[in-house]
């Protein structure tokens, strides 16, 4: 299904980006604790990780990376309080705004991964507008996981696939992992190749978790505001050197 892209990924050979993820899903972790060290209101955090993830997104636009996924509001997030919530919801409700304006000829596509339902009306819309606005563009596959949680995702799924027993539209022999997939937020999306956490904190808290079984996972000590086109970098240098074995020898 994703050969297209690998055909795209040959023509790289031999240049500085060879080997590189068709995939990186990002945790960005730390916004908070860069808040708190400059004694500022945590929302400071957020919006200077905001400016972070332009960076990021424009550097791996520009050198041909085919997907990226950043986690921006897991389903436990909503635990937060309220203000701090607000505040994370409207950063992604600019963010989405300023899109064309930001993104302008980069011929990225947008999309957005999670439960949209929780989401206010605005934010739905302007979700959809935004897809619909840059679904035919080539280029990055910029994915907002929001209201993303992965266990809530594989509910769903199963959900989704009981309905259609029910209904006749699935038989239950056909069950298998690609029908499976086939149900989740990422049906046409392939599996990140590459994780990376930031802050120092080593987990995945609920962040695609079917989909990263034979992920590479990178935690560099920086908190996400920090987090520099270098780090980045760094990443992908060690990415290369990894030997994936997906079960084999
Ligand atoms: C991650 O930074 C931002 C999101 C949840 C979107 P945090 O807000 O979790 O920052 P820390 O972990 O408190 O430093
Ligand atoms: C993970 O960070 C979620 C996002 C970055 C959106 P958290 O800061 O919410 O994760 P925990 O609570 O430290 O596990
Ligand atoms: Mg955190």
């Amino acid at each position: 299904m994703f050969d297209r892209f690998f055909k795209d990924r040959k023509k790289d050979k031999g240049k500085k980006y060879d080997n590189l993820p068709l995939h990186i899903a990002v945790i960005p972790d730390g916004n908070g604790r860069w808040a708190k060290k400059r004694k500022l209101p945590r929302t400071a955090g957020h919006r200077a990780g905001s400016n972070t993830l332009k960076t990021v997104v424009k550097y791996l636009s520009g050198i041909g990376v085919r997907f990226f996924t950043i986690y921006a509001f897991s389903t436990e997030n909503w635990t937060r309080p309220k203000e701090e919530v607000a505040s994370l919801m409207n950063l992604l409700l600019e963010y989405l705004r300023n899109a064309e304006r930001e993104l302008e000829g980069s011929n990225i596509r947008i999309r957005v991964i999670g439960n949209r339902e929780r989401l206010s009306t605005e934010l739905q819309n302007e979700i959809l507008r935004v897809e619909k606005m840059t679904f035919a563009n080539t280029g990055l596959n910029l994915v907002f996981a929001i209201n993303y949680g992965g266990r809530d995702e594989i509910a769903e799924a199963a959900a989704k696939m009981a309905r259609d027993v029910k209904r006749g539209k699935l038989r239950l022999n056909d069950i298998d992992e690609k029908v499976f997939e086939s149900y989740l937020y990422t049906n046409d999306i392939p599996d990140p190749d590459l994780v990376i956490r930031t802050s120092g904190e080593i987990r995945s808290s609920n962040f695609l978790l079917w989909q990263t079984a034979y992920s590479e996972f990178a935690f560099p000590e920086v908190l996400w505001p920090d987090f520099t086109v270098k780090y980045m970098e760094q990443a992908l240098e060690e990415y290369k050197s990894r030997v994936r074995r997906f079960g084999g020898i």
